[in-house]
């Protein structure tokens, strides 16, 4: 397992050798027999549950398939993705009925049509799509992911190739999409989509993970079938009907390069798409996107850390493990200050209800975001690999050269002073986010002590902005460790998924 990885991550790391990499990589996938094929025998016990379902460094020794692009095109199309910085994942379906979490079926065993039934009630009635992205434009968010269909098979919109949806069997009767594709973009932000393309507990043929099928209407149908006939031409109607700008593809079990080579070959026709890296098969993914914790394994890509606000993704009555505005903000800081994004959760109700903590915690975010979204979106990772104790760093590299550091003050100092480890050049000048107030600064042998007068302007994060003449580069490792801070899912044996 190891070879591989180290041979991905030296490739991706140095920027001309991608594309030779990906031409290469490509053609040893163009090689592959047209026909699908079993995966090879063993090819997933090597993989922890962990990071196997995160793909990165999980990924089976496949040939590793990337879009051929040059590095310049790779970046423009990341931009938007980039810049960003805060998102917004909508885990919405049939499981919030029972209301316990989207694993609720593959949990309680629950059988096929025992299940179907909770699709009566799920009405959609104060649905209100327009709300939602008021809500979500005011908490900060520049994107949105929602689960077309997750791993119950159930999809928001009427799918030509499946009964098992909104319009067809549900009480809601309507498309659930549309309306919020464009209610979100009417407001800027961008639509994407979630789609389980392994895991479909109630299509035919469709895979129960790492469970075994636990009602006998899933032995019928294959695996095969099932790929051919419903999650490809699903996601083909995705695309073509929504145009999302970011898939994100969930649970990798079982996709050999045959079964995820179609899904490939159908992003393939849509130039601009982002794409995570859970496709399996050897897909890499344009983001690798950690679950439940902030942990930096890229390999070259995007990262992403999607999060729940409790500690469930659908809807569950009984969580009420919310964490709070305060470590939400510090989590957005801290994953910001490693250059990555965070995807944060809602579980609306089967009414389409946002449950009122998640509606608080977001508009929390919002005003922090308002006051402080400078030192957010568009930022690049700050210098520092280990993090300094009073808080966080982002950095903005202005087009004049020269370079805006924003200090995020977590623990603000008794003494007004806190030091910025190993930078040895001057600020132009430094004010206080919050209030404007000015911050003086100066070099120091340990590095620039910076000088924060009267108290903490903000309770959760306090940012100070520093003007340099040019980026400030301090020779670090970047490669961070996981960070137990961020208050979500311990990592356990399940991979943060509901206890078998
Ligand atoms: C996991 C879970 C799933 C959740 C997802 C979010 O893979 O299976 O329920 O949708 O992660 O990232």
């Amino acid at each position: 397992m190891k070879a591989p990885i180290k041979k991905i991550f030296l490739s991706v790391a140095s920027g001309c050798a991608l594309a030779t990499f990906a031409a290469s990589a490509l053609a040893q996938t163009a090689a592959l027999p047209p026909a699908l094929k079993p995966p090879p025998p063993g090819a997933f016990s090597n993989a922890s549950p962990i990071l196997f379902r995160e793909g990165g460094a999980g990924l089976p020794p496949y040939p590793v398939v990337v879009r051929e692009e040059t590095p310049p095109a790779k970046a423009a199309r990341m931009k938007w993705f980039h810049d960003a910085r805060f998102g917004i994942f909508i885990h919405w379906g049939v499981y919030a009925v029972p209301a316990k979490g989207e694993w609720y079926m593959s949990n309680a065993k629950v059988p096929q049509a025992t299940y179907r039934a909770f699709a009566r009630d799920f009405t959609a009635a104060n649905y209100d799509p327009a709300a939602w992205a008021a809500l979500f434009e005011e908490a900060g968010a520049k994107y949105v992911v929602i689960t077309a269909k997750h791993h119950d098979g159930f999809a928001l919109y009427g799918s030509k190739v499946s009964d098992w949806n909104a319009v067809k069997v549900a009480a809601a009767q309507r498309d659930l999409l549309q309306p919020l594709a464009d209610a979100v973009r009417a407001r800027g932000i961008k639509f994407g989509l979630y789609y389980s393309q392994s895991q479909d507990w109630n299509n035919p043929g469709g895979g129960t993970g790492n469970r075994p099928a636990w009602d006998d209407e899933q032995k019928k149908g294959s695996f095969d079938d099932y790929i051919t006939k419903i999650a490809v031409p699903q996601v083909r109607e995705l695309l073509e009907k929504y145009h999302p700008a970011y898939l994100f593809w969930d649970t990798e079990y079982a996709m050999s390069p045959e079964r995820a080579r179609p899904f490939f070959d159908a992003i393939s026709d849509y130039p601009e798409l982002i794409a995570n890296n859970r496709l399996g098969g050897g897909v890499l993914g344009d983001t690798a996107t950690p679950e439940q914790r902030i942990a930096l394994d890229a390999l070259g890509r995007q990262f992403e850390v999607c999060m729940t606000i409790n500690r469930s993704w659908g809807y569950n009555a009984t969580d009420l493990e919310w964490k709070s505005a305060q470590q939400l903000i510090r989590n957005l800081s801290d994953i910001t200050s490693r250059g990555g994004n965070y995807l944060l959760n809602v579980g609306p109700d089967a009414e389409g209800i946002i449950p009122e903590p998640e509606v608080e915690r977001l508009k929390a975010m919002g005003r922090w975001l308002k006051t402080n979204g400078a030192a957010i979106y568009g930022t690049e990772a700050g210098p520092y690999a280990k993090p300094p104790e009073w808080g966080r760093v982002t950095q903005r590299f202005n087009a004049n050269g020269s370079s805006t550091v924003y200090v995020h003050v977590w623990n603000w100092p008794a003494n007004g002073k806190i030091v910025l480890p190993r930078v040895q050049v001057a600020a132009v000048s430094g004010k206080l986010l919050a209030n404007g107030a000015a911050v003086s600064s100066a070099v120091s042998p340990t590095g620039l002590i910076v000088t924060l007068r009267g108290s903490a302007p903000d309770a959760d994060v306090s940012v100070a902005a520093l003007e340099f003449p040019a980026p400030l580069h301090v020779a670090e490792d970047v490669i961070h460790p996981i960070d137990a801070s961020s208050g979500g899912t311990p990592l356990d044996p399940s991979g943060g998924n509901p206890p078998k």
